[in-house]
């Protein structure tokens, strides 16, 4: 069953799994394009989160309300993300996060257009408490559902910053993901390159944990860098002869947490903390500035876009933003608070699928798994079934 509205425009745009182009009408609508107002759910991994997102027809967002509720202490003691913790606490506090977000917004359900929540990838038992709650609302308000794919979420963020056009080259470093894509539009974005191992968010938190640092580990690590120089430790450089975009952070995870079991001080943890940020800022801008010629060789519109958990990082936005100069592309990274998990960039997705008139099946499924580039992902996986790899 599809939920349909009138919410189609001209901007042509793409088609999707799951996802169906609404009939004209359907709710009679007013025609022609105006705002959108919707209510979005993140339930993927360790956020339980819900916003109201109001989007004009020229593109530009307004977070009416951002309401995160983070699990941190919850699984602080594990050193990571419990799945079944997880998931349970998602089930408890979603019906609060969700009056919150509508009462910060100061509005009724009837102003909304539309209810969207990400239908994966993740934690499959949080993403199907996030996408379930969305769909009963949708349903008992009698609105457009739209599931909108996480990444596809970090990949439209940088819009909750200001209005930007497509199609630029989006750099898209999270705990579960590391990958450069071209993004020509809602639903239509190609895969240049993917980490052959490890997400960078994943270095990040591991080599933390082998530090003793807490979790999560990017932050944590960020802040003892500080007060550290980096320069006495000759970490290893991964993937220097090849000609592709991929990444590799298998290497220095294994040689960064050897290292730390050698630091005696804090001032040694500090100086191997900001060795460490300096690689993995490094590798990233190493690829993506190979991502950056290739890109420019199609595109003249040239904008680096940077997103994901790891986007908060200080010196990997420096460094990212300083080859993007030095190679005459614009730099946009998201507002801080909407670099890791939230909800407002839910949903603008699901406002800007909306208003392509693309609305989800009421039964569309969880996902763990889903990649943005799902033909490239098909001819060329990442990892090869069996294998130990990114979420994506
Ligand atoms: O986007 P996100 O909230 O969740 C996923 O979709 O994975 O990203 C979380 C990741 C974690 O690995 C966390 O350590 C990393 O982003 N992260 C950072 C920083 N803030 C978050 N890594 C480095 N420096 C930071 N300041
Ligand atoms: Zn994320």
């Amino acid at each position: 069953m599809t939920m349909g509205a009138d919410y189609s425009s001209d901007q042509g745009g793409a088609t999707d799994l799951d996802q169906t182009r609404a009939p004209a009408s359907a709710n009679g609508h007013a025609k022609g394009p105006r705002d959108l107002t919707v209510l979005g759910f993140e339930t993927s991994c360790d956020e339980t989160a819900a916003s109201v997102v109001r989007l004009t027809p020229d593109g530009e967002a307004t977070v009416l309300s951002s309401v995160i509720h983070s699990q941190i202490d919850d699984h602080a003691a594990f050193g990571g993300v419990v799945p079944e913790i997880a998931a349970r606490s998602h089930v408890e506090m979603i019906d609060g996060v969700a009056r919150r977000a509508m009462a910060e917004a100061g509005l009724d359900y009837d102003a909304l257009d539309g209810v969207a929540a990400t239908a994966g990838p993740g934690l499959i038992g949080g993403v199907m408490v996030g996408l379930g709650f969305g769909k009963a609302v949708a349903l008992a308000r009698g609105l457009p559902f739209v599931g909108v794919n996480h990444l596809e979420g970090h990949a439209v963020s940088a819009r909750l910053a200001r209005p930007i056009s497509y199609p630029f080259l989006l750099l898209l470093v999270s705990g579960g993901h590391c990958q450069l894509l071209e993004v020509r539009g809602i639903g239509d974005m190609s895969r240049l390159g993917t980490t052959i191992d490890d997400a960078a968010g994943e270095a990040f938190d591991k080599i933390a944990k082998a530090m003793g640092l807490g979790y999560p580990g990017g932050p944590a690590l960020e802040k003892l860098a500080a007060s550290g120089d980096g320069s006495r430790f000759d970490l290893p450089r991964a993937l220097l002869g090849r000609k592709d975009c991929d990444f590799s952070f298998s290497g220095l995870k294994t040689a960064a947490s050897r290292l730390a079991q050698t630091c005696e001080t804090d001032q040694d943890r500090a100086d191997l903390a900001d060795a460490v940020q300096k690689a993995i800022a490094r590798q990233l801008s190493e690829r993506t500035e190979r991502a950056m010629r290739d890109y420019a060789e199609r595109h003249d519109h040239r904008l680096l876009v940077v997103a994901g958990g790891v986007a908060a990082n200080r010196t990997v936005r420096a460094s990212l933003e300083k080859i993007a100069t030095d190679q005459g592309f614009d730099f946009l990274a998201p507002p801080m608070a909407y670099c890791t998990d939230n909800a407002a960039m839910i949903a603008l997705a699901g406002a800007e699928r909306l208003a392509l008139g693309l609305v989800s099946d009421i039964d569309m499924a969880a996902r763990p798994r889903w990649p943005l580039d799902e033909a490239r992902a098909l001819v060329d996986p990442a990892h090869k079934p069996g294998r130990k790899g990114a979420k994506a």
